[in-house]
């Protein structure tokens, strides 16, 4: 055990509320609001979320990734699909994606079901990643056991340094979450935060207040 507690940070920022009364009614706008709040902070990558996945029987796994698209029609983050988080989401496409941005104070959760994105948005993407990128994509079968890193980077070496094009492999893509549910969290003096969730009830997205 670690001899003493962390230092305590308090949460400081009342002047940033988040109550039914001013939150916008679209959660996906209330996220892009947050967003661009962070963004234009300039803490640098905004984008960056934890993954939550699980398999079938209940076992969690929880990973980094990037949020690369973001909008009424889903949150879209790319990837290998054959790692191990692909594995799971093939079996469940149950996730849960988290953004902690703390110098604002503020954690959004968000939670749905994902789906493949489809191959013309993947290889858009692709596309615009940069050279190294790409053929470390194509290299790459994530989250396998590297038998020699030699022979990889060698691989990687020899790809990225050629002149050929290098297309989408068909392992590699985007998933597509359509939220059912979001909580956006401001933290608060005395740890008697603001929560905020929004439930998708039919067609419409129902808002509750959380106790801290
Ligand atoms: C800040 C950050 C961003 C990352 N972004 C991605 C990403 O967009 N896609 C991805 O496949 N892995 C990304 N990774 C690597 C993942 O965290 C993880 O190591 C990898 O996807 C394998 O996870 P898995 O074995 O659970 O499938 C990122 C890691 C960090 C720390």
């Amino acid at each position: 055990m670690n001899e003493s507690y962390p230092p305590r940070q308090d949460y400081n920022f009342a002047d940033s509320s988040i109550r039914l009364g001013n939150v916008n009614p679209d959660p996906v706008e209330q996220f892009r609001q947050w967003y661009l709040e962070e963004e234009s902070a300039g803490h640098g990558e905004p984008n960056r979320i934890a993954l939550a996945t699980s398999t079938p029987d209940g076992i969690p796994s929880l990973r980094m990734v990037l949020l690369k698209l973001f909008g009424a029609e889903g949150f879209i983050f790319f990837t290998d699909y054959t790692s191990r988080k692909s594995k799971e989401i093939e079996s469940n496409p149950c996730v849960a994606i988290l953004s902690h941005w703390p110098r604002l104070q503020r954690q959004v959760r968000i939670e749905g079901a994902v789906e493949r994105t489809d191959r013309k948005l993947t290889e858009e993407y692709f596309n615009s990643r940069p050279r190294l990128s790409r053929a470390a994509a194509s290299v790459s079968r994530q989250s396998s056991s590297m038998d020699s890193r030699e022979e990889f980077e060698n691989q990687l070496h020899e790809l990225s340094s050629g002149v050929n094009e290098i297309d989408c492999p068909p392992n590699w893509g985007g998933y597509c979450l359509r939220p059912v549910r979001f909580e956006f969290w401001q933290g608060q003096p005395g740890r008697v935060h603001d929560r905020v969730q929004y439930d998708l009830i039919g067609d419409s997205w129902s808002l509750s207040e959380l106790q801290p």
